[in-house]
């Protein structure tokens, strides 16, 4: 007899608990209470089927899953020329919070990383909008892809900006060659807040199913991204979405996937499903440890790999 999907996804969550290694992430202060125990999948299908187990209904905040997203609605607020002008697609082979910016063009390597997603983040809406335009059009077009109105976690958005002057060296130096037009202080607010949005695992894993499906949303139908945004953005995340282990993920794994510093992981495989997990303990480049193990073990057990 097959075991049921819940069933089997619970029994991966259960060989995976005990074990691992890694840390929660210190730099953001609130970030560093996380339960570290916390553990959660959840699989939609394209035609709109989900399947969950663990922690399934525990909110967490996107941080960096939100960068896929922010892209696809800044290539359809701005265009693919006028995105292209301000940010590359290739891989940066460094950390995700390093400047990583092309020599000659100073565009961020991808948007992705840092320093990419602050300036997709600028490009939002259009030139000149405030802060709270550009954060509404997040919140409001994550919510679309969720099916779900979602909120931003204000603790987490306060101690994020009170701390971070990283975010701001980079806005500084992205003015400074004149990839962003705005105050750097509005512009990572307003970042910041885009990565306090919070969201549980079913949400990932529908928006995760939504670009997967080439932008049509699995429960809805409704068309939310455009088809050619939606292949820009997979392949983006393919190429940078778990940033200099980008490569080994893509061997091991095959599924574009972006990773999240407060534990969040999405995968989305092309035309068959959207995947989310949540588990705070990070590896030396900012990937939940155990999530990272519960893709490898879907990818194998399911097929989903390239090939
Ligand atoms: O900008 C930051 O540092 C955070 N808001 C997001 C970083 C992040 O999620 C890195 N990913 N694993």
């Amino acid at each position: 007899m097959r075991t049921p999907i819940p069933d089997y996804l619970t029994e991966i969550l259960d060989s995976l608990r005990s074990g691992d290694g890694g840390a929660v992430a210190d730099y953001i202060p609130s970030l560093k209470t996380a339960d570290a125990e916390l553990f959660a999948v959840a699989i939609t299908t394209v035609d709109g089927r989900s399947y969950t187990a663990g922690d399934c209904d525990v909110e967490f905040s996107i941080q960096s899953m939100s960068k896929p997203f922010a892209y696809a609605a800044a290539l359809a607020d701005r265009g693919e020329d006028i995105v292209a002008d301000h940010v590359g697609v290739d891989p940066s082979g460094e950390a995700f919070n390093e400047l990583s910016l092309e020599t000659g063009s100073h565009r961020p390597r991808n948007p992705m990383i840092n320093a990419g997603a602050i300036t997709a983040h600028s490009l939002l809406v259009g030139p000149g909008a405030s802060i709270e335009e550009r954060v509404e059009r997040a919140l409001g077009f994550f919510s679309q892809l969720a099916g779900r109105r979602l909120s931003i976690d204000e603790s987490i958005r306060e101690s994020e900006l009170a701390t971070a002057d990283r975010n701001l060296s980079i806005a500084h130096m992205l003015r400074s060659y004149g990839i962003i037009d705005d105050d750097p202080h509005d512009v990572v607010a307003g970042y910041t807040a885009q990565c306090s949005i919070t969201v549980t695992v079913r949400d990932i894993a529908m928006m995760a199913a939504t670009l997967a499906a080439g932008g049509v949303h699995p429960v809805s139908g409704q068309r939310i991204i455009d088809r050619h945004a939606s292949r820009r953005t997979l392949s983006v995340m393919a190429a940078a979405g778990m940033y200099d282990a980008a490569g080994s993920w893509f061997n091991d794994v095959g599924i574009p996937a972006k990773s999240g510093v407060a534990g969040g992981l999405l995968g989305a495989l092309p035309g068959q499903v959207g995947i989310g997990s949540f588990s705070p303990r990070l590896d030396d480049h900012g990937n939940s440890v155990r999530g990272v193990k519960v893709f490898r073990r879907l990818s194998a057990d399911m097929g989903l790999h390239l090939m």
